[in-house]
């Protein structure tokens, strides 16, 4: 089983944006893809048009027991998440082992053995985005061009480096993705030259109404023609080709 995290503690940069789509173009090209929206705001599960009101995975959480499933469609699959994830992150911060419920979660959920989880991870560095961290062999960073964009980065590495010091020393960044932007921008160009040399850019996204319509209304299932995700299918191919 392939564990991705979708993380960047800096909000708005498209991590719930990037999930969706990584994991619809997967779920179409035959790989059973689970979801998981380890996000209080549960925009991964808005985006899919799904709720949860027996706030089932913060209990699991809390447990340490096998996550919810799902079904969205017949490859796909999602733990969706509720606002009750905020409430469960207060409880797990004065427990101990608090970074490896997810981990221990996923341990006892019975999906296929080839199946690919993906991770939406909330805005912070707290401890359910540790806990996203703790649980995954790789991730990929989400960063939208912008001015404050390096430094967050910057703090970011700084956690990656301590996750893996303390925490799990398997975890892989297998990459970046350079979200939401206007490609004739300079600060595009400029971003995309300063993250490069830190980690391999896997794709630049573009800008695109049909996406953010998309997710808005619940309907990510259903979308097909839209730049963003012919941005999006380059990066499975290289997922497909070069990093796994
Ligand atoms: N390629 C794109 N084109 C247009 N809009 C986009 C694109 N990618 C993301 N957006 C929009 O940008 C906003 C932030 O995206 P998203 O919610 O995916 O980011 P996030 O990192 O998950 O945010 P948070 O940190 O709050 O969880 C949303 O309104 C989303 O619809
Ligand atoms: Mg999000």
């Amino acid at each position: 089983m392939k564990v991705i995290a979708i993380a960047n503690q800096k909000g708005g940069t498209a991590k719930t944006t990037s999930t969706a789509a990584v994991g619809l173009l997967l779920s179409r090209r035959g790989y059973r893809v689970h979801l998981i929206d380890a996000d209080p705001q549960a925009s991964l599960s808005q985006a899919f048009g799904i709720s949860d009101r027996e706030d089932r995975f913060a209990c699991s959480l809390i447990d340490g027991e096998q996550l919810p499933i799902d079904m969205l469609d017949n490859n796909l699959s999602m733990t969706p998440g509720t606002v009750a994830l905020a409430t469960c992150e207060a409880q797990l911060l004065t427990t101990p082992g608090r970074e490896f419920f997810l981990r221990t979660c996923l341990e006892k959920t019975k999906l296929p053995e080839d199946a690919v989880v993906l991770v939406d991870s909330p805005p912070s560095l707290g401890v359910l985005a540790m806990n996203c961290l703790a649980a995954a062999g790789g991730l990929l960073v989400t960063v939208q061009p912008g001015g404050f964009e390096i430094r967050a980065l910057a703090f970011l590495e700084t956690t990656v480096q301590v996750i893996c010091k303390n925490v799990n020393p398997g975890l892989v960044v297998l990459g970046i993705l350079l979200t939401n932007c206007h490609r004739r921008r300079g600060i595009t160009r400029q971003v995309n030259e300063e993250v490069a040399q830190l980690h391999g850019v896997l794709g630049t996204i573009r800008s695109d109404a049909r996406i953010l319509y998309a997710t808005t209304a619940g309907r990510m299932l259903h979308l097909r023609k839209s730049n963003a995700l012919d941005d999006y299918a380059n990066v499975v191919d290289q997922l497909e080709e070069s990093i796994w």
